[in-house]
């Protein structure tokens, strides 16, 4: 299998280079890995390397687009500290892809930052909600008709533990082989999806075929281990980026993370043929939007 991460050696979010290999390389569904970025925590932000720091009602720590904190345990203090440390990711990941994607520019859309501060391999999950199992994103209550899932990952982990992907092979690949089995899509079903608010927005073919890929993936545990695949471990200290409604991954092990999602318009990319929807229009041959 041809590689599917590709290293660069930036020390800095605020790089002064861009290079037309790495956007190709990214919006061929690729992890563009930085081993030596990293996301430093000041040593009054060290307190929150804890699973205490999440309020247990929630299943993440969060700031929303707005500057809203969600998730966090703690008084005001621990909280407006908590909000500054994820606002601070937030601000050099967006950096980050600012300087390396010029051209995304303003017509991304920022959604919620995360801190992930519980251990991957403790959790116990459905199948359909299990990470450790390979997958695209897809998400069942938010149609987004092709919209892009752009995710930069930084690993903060204090004991020097990687967080352990799987990255399996391109998209192509797996639409191919996932494609023949899917349930076909039907517009009624979506419409009652909608009514009974089950989705915010009529669910569109596209976002239906994704969502099949998901729980194709998922549930075929016979895939989950003959497919292509290689472990990558993320070490502390390191970032990763990647196209997660294209990239095939999992999260095998590790703790404490964060994690930036943004939005991009499909015909915002360098090359739009290059997208989950265009490599799905082609492949079954119709309008999917
Ligand atoms: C995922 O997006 O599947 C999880 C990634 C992670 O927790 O490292
Ligand atoms: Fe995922």
């Amino acid at each position: 299998m041809e590689q599917q991460i590709v290293e660069i050696d930036i020390r800095s979010w605020q790089p002064q280079a861009a290079d037309p290999a790495w956007i190709a390389a990214l919006e061929a569904g690729k992890v563009l890995y930085f081993p030596r970025l990293a996301f430093e925590l000041k040593d009054s932000e060290k307190r929150f390397l804890t699973p205490e720091a999440r309020d247990p009602k929630s299943r993440n720590i969060s700031l929303d687009a707005k500057g809203r904190l969600k998730g966090a345990a703690g008084d005001e203090a621990a909280q407006r500290d908590m909000a500054a440390m994820v606002g601070r990711f937030r601000a050099q990941a967006k950096s980050l892809i600012d300087a390396i994607l010029p051209r995304y520019g303003d017509a991304l859309r920022l959604a919620p930052t995360s801190y992930r501060p519980m251990q991957v391999e403790s959790r116990a999950q459905s199948w359909r909600a299990d990470d450790k199992r390979m997958h695209v994103d897809a998400f069942p209550s938010r149609p987004n008709y092709g919209e892009r899932i752009l995710r930069v990952f930084t690993n903060v982990n204090p004991q020097g533990t990687p967080r352990i992907w799987r990255v399996g092979e391109p998209f192509e690949k797996v639409a191919s082989q996932f494609l023949p089995r899917v349930k076909p899509y039907v517009r009624w079903q979506a419409k009652a999806l909608k009514a009974l608010h089950v989705t915010k927005s009529l669910r569109s073919e596209y976002d239906h075929l994704m969502l099949q890929l998901h729980d194709g993936m998922k549930s075929d545990m016979e895939y989950q281990r003959r497919a292509e695949q290689v472990t990558m471990p993320f070490p502390p200290g390191s970032v990763w980026i990647c196209f997660s409604d294209q990239t095939s991954h999992a999260v095998m092990s590790g703790q404490y993370m964060m994690e930036q999602t943004l939005h991009l318009p499909v015909d915002k990319q360098y090359d739009p043929k290059a997208s989950p929807l265009a490599i799905l229009t082609r492949l079954t041959g119709r309008a999917l939007i």
